[in-house]
């Protein structure tokens, strides 16, 4: 199994690593009935046969991929073309396809190749030069990573057969909410969404109700639909940060859904606190324009059973200060662990 990878992983590796190095992770070693021929541009190591490195060696272009291969790295190379024919004798086999950090454009992805991998799970074409998704025909597909390309659409529909993608990675492109409309109906077993550094004016449309994480920072958003999070009861992360939000854009209590664990709207315009739930434990609102503390935003009604969550908060850069918090919050914010303030 792979595991899936805890949120708060996901986080360092992508602040640390901005998710690139991402193919650490080995498959679980396969007993082929013996070894399959290797690509000589290539390496298929022994005791893994149906493994075939072909990454970081100058390739500029896909090499024949021989019966019995499963496993296909081609990352760091200078690939720009993908010619016909070269995956035909692993149409049915083909599992993995590792194309990150190449120069692959749309047009010079020949016909015949990527649309006849029937068998596919992860696609990773990420630091490429798309401008279209490239999506295989797999049904079995589980991740797709396309991020840091050109692309400025994804038609509809593109996804509606993909009942295994758990995990859809689109960061840093060109996407408007425009051009996304539609997009994501039809993986209902969708865990992952990044659609951070593109150009969206509100969040994802139609997103799948299994969704847990949704990240959309670095976009234009200004609004948040009300009863956007009521759609999606399994969400527990969800950042917006470093884009347009204002109060206004914010209808009440759009935020205020027990499924939230963690929500980042920092770098923003708000200047009020919204209204979160009791559940929320972790609050990022720095550099936004905030200027007062309202304790109803995090406790309508103060109980010795009826409390806020909240372990971390951040308020820093923005107009406000400790003492503007009132005396009787501790009643609320028992939790709070770390609340920052300058
Ligand atoms: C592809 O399959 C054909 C038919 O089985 C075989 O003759 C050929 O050698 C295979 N090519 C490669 C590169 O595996
Ligand atoms: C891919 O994009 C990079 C950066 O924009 C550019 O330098 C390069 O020439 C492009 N390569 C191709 C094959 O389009
Ligand atoms: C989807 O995943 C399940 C569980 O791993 C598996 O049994 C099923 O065959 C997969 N469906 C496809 C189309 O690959
Ligand atoms: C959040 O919603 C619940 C249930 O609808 C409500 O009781 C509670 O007062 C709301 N919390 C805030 C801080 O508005
Ligand atoms: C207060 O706590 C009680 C008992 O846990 C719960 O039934 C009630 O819904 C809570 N009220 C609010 C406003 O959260
Ligand atoms: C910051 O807060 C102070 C005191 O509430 C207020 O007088 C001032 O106008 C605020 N400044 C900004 C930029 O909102």
């Amino acid at each position: 199994m792979f595991p899936l990878r805890v949120p708060l992983l996901v986080v360092l590796v992508s602040v640390a690593l901005c998710q690139y190095y991402d193919y650490d992770y080995q498959p679980h070693s396969m007993q082929g009935p013996s070894g399959p021929n290797c690509n000589q541009e290539c390496d298929c190591p022994f005791n893994f046969p149906t493994a075939m490195y072909c990454d970081n060696r100058k390739l500029k272009f896909v090499p024949v991929v021989p019966t019995g291969i499963k496993y296909l790295y081609l990352q760091n190379n200078q690939i720009e073309e993908i010619k016909a024919g070269v995956f035909d004798n692993v149409t049915d086999g083909l599992r993995w396809l590792i194309l990150d950090n190449n120069q692959i454009t749309n047009a010079k992805i020949a016909k015949g190749t990527i649309d006849k991998l029937t068998v596919l799970e992860k696609l990773h074409f990420s630091y490429n030069n798309l401008t279209e998704p490239v999506v295989p025909p797999s049904k079995s597909l589980d991740e797709l990573k396309l991020m840091h390309n050109k692309l400025s659409k994804f038609p509809s529909g593109l996804l509606s057969d993909k009942e295994n993608l758990t995990s859809i990675n689109l960061q840093h492109n060109q996407l408007t909410s425009d051009a996304i409309g539609g997009a994501f109906k039809g993986p209902k077993k969708l865990l992952s969404l990044d659609m951070s550094h593109n150009k969206l004016k509100k969040l994802p449309a139609g997103v799948p109700s299994s969704l847990e994480i949704l990240y959309a920072d670095y976009n234009d958003i200004d609004s948040v639909g009300a009863g956007y999070l009521n759609k999606m009861p399994s969400l527990q992360y969800l950042r917006i940060s470093n884009n347009k939000l204002v109060d206004s854009g914010l209808p009440a209590g759009v935020f205020n859904v027990t499924s939230l664990v963690e929500l980042d709207l920092s770098f923003n315009k708000l200047q009020s606190i919204p209204e979160i739930n009791e559940k929320l434990e972790q609050l990022y609102l720095q550099a936004n324009e905030i200027n007062k503390f309202d304790l109803a935003s995090f406790c309508k009604h103060i109980t010795p059973v009826n409390y806020s969550n909240l372990k971390h908060l951040r308020l820093d850069a923005n107009n406000i200060t400790h003492s503007s918090m009132p005396p009787d919050s501790s009643n609320c914010l028992r939790l709070l662990s770390d609340v920052m303030f300058e």
